[in-house]
């Protein structure tokens, strides 16, 4: 049984796999109606729940989604509603699921409690965004890429601003895919040195962002303040020099693709010229988000990558 709960416990065949798969399965299905199953339907019959402890549109949509274009159906709980939210452990909710559903997806404050959660499954769990990562996230936006540039291997990608989540598992990803990525965050927001350093030469931080893009062929950015912060004010602070405008923008490889997980917040982490001009690939972004969740489902029952 395999749990997809961050990028750094994957092999990178089967990361590699995962972005193929995609990248397959999206072709094979174009122009079809969006509710309407693939040809295969590999996952017909199986029942995925996904946990919410945080607002979603994207993660919500494209899991729902995934799951019935690969034949199965979604059960959605939101944890406000779950017993959950009045005490009942983690530890029971995921030997609950485990005996009605066949994965559970989970988008947690606390990254401890995914790993609680999945501890005790017996199903595979994904992880659908925690404080500390947002793996499923990544494997959109590399997908999205590769669609622009071919492959990700000896690309350069920046990121400018809060090295929160979504950074974290971009810099997973570095070594693994082989791409080099440069960060551009101030003193305070900065991501984690140990992670930063298990990615070997694969990752720098910079405190300028101009250091950070120079010549990068991708540019992505992520809210100042992430669902869970509450220093909204020394965030903007400290993060508004950081935002990505024309100027950066000039400073990246020419052809460079903008990139953000969304939700944006016009002219604060990125001007609206730049998310909604020529470079700016975030719609396909976010549509990719359903054509990785299904990839990442398949890794999940064993049905692409090594043998588990
Ligand atoms: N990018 C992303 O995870 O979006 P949602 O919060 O809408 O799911
Ligand atoms: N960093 C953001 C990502 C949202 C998809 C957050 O955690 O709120």
């Amino acid at each position: 049984m395999r749990h997809f709960l961050d990028l750094d416990a994957v092999a990178p065949g089967d990361l590699r796999a995962i972005l193929d798969e995609a990248a397959r399965r999206k072709a094979a299905r174009r122009g079809r109606p969006k509710g309407a199953a693939d040809d295969d339907a590999p996952l017909a019959g199986h029942a995925l729940a996904m946990l919410f402890e945080k607002n979603s549109t994207r993660t919500r949509v494209s899991f729902d989604l995934a799951i019935r274009q690969l034949g199965g159906f979604p059960v959605l709980l939101s944890a406000a509603e779950a017993q959950i939210s009045r005490g009942e452990s983690i530890a029971d909710t995921a030997r609950v699921l485990s005996r009605m559903v066949d994965a559970m997806m989970f988008r947690a404050n606390r990254h401890a409690d995914l790993l609680e959660l999945a501890q005790h499954a017996t199903v595979p769990v994904i992880n659908g965004l925690t404080d500390a990562s947002h793996p499923c996230q990544i494997m959109a936006d590399l997908m999205t890429l590769e669609e622009v540039q071919g492959p990700v291997a000896g690309r350069t990608i920046a990121w400018v601003g809060d090295g929160n989540n979504v950074c974290n598992s971009f810099i997973h990803a570095a070594p693994r895919l082989g791409f080099a990525l440069r960060i551009g965050a101030p003193a305070g927001f900065k991501p984690p040195r140990a992670l930063v350093a298990e990615a070997g030469g694969a990752v720098e931080v910079f405190d300028d962002p101009a250091e950070a893009v120079a010549g990068a062929d991708a540019v992505c950015a992520d809210t100042f303040v992430s669902m869970g912060d509450t220093n909204k004010a020394e965030r903007m602070q400290a993060l508004m020099p950081y935002q990505v405008n024309a100027g950066l923008m000039a400073k990246a490889a020419p052809g460079a693709v903008f990139l953000h997980c969304l939700p944006a917040h016009r002219d604060e982490e990125v001007s609206s010229d730049v998310i909604d001009g020529p470079q700016s690939h975030v719609f396909d972004e976010a549509e990719n988000r359903l054509h990785a969740q299904k990839a990442i489902l398949l890794w999940c029952f064993g049905l692409i990558g090594s043998t588990p």
